[in-house]
């Protein structure tokens, strides 16, 4: 097994392998299951994944949950190479129709929240029933906002990481380990 690879100027060593992400979503699946018992084909939870990072956490996830649940998508960004902007654009828009809707936000990664923010602010004013954050990954060293996250899979330091949905300017979203950067 290749334990360092290199995508644009930069290199990354092997940081969390696919066997123990895949534990990981492997217990927040079981909350959500037993959270989610009461959806319904009328009422089903909506999965709201997050472009581009979180399409295959959120397809890991969806293999495992067993209740009603209907997949949409939405991209805002605020990453550029390995840092953090600060300021959301929005890319694709919310899909149409949340009012009332459960929903639940499936991201890649929450750093420091300016992107979780502003998309709960987003679904707010979309006046949906009920909101809730599922994250693969939080950095809590940097993360300082008040939205709550719900169901984290894994916690990890403060450093920069690719792979299992995760880029370097679009590079490394196919790893299926997670490597973090070789400093
Ligand atoms: P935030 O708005 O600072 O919380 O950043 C969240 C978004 O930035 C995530 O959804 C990722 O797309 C991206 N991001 C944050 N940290 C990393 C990282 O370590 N590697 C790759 N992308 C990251
Ligand atoms: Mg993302």
């Amino acid at each position: 097994m290749d334990h360092k690879v290199t995508l644009h100027d930069k290199t990354f060593k092997l940081f969390i392998p696919n066997e123990k992400i895949e534990k990981a979503i492997d217990a927040v699946a079981e909350r959500l299951n037993a959270d989610y018992a009461d959806a319904t084909d009328e009422d089903p939870l909506v999965l709201l994944c997050t472009l581009n990072g979180a399409i295959i956490f959120a397809a890991e996830l969806l293999k495992r949950l067993s209740f009603p649940i209907v997949l949409k998508a939405c991209k805002l960004s605020s990453y550029q190479g390995t840092q953090s902007t600060g300021s959301i654009k929005t890319e694709v828009p919310l899909p149409a129709h949340l009012e009332g809707r459960r929903v639940i936000i499936v991201e890649d990664i929450v750093d420091t929240g300016n992107t979780i923010e502003a998309l709960t602010g987003l679904l707010k004013a979309a006046k949906v029933r009920d909101c809730k954050v599922c994250t693969l990954l939080v950095k809590p060293e940097v993360y300082k906002k008040d939205v709550k996250l719900d169901y984290v899979a894994m916690e990890i330091p403060n450093r920069f990481i690719v792979g299992f949905g995760l880029d370097y300017d679009e590079l490394g979203r196919n790893i299926k380990d997670i490597y973090v950067l070789d400093e």
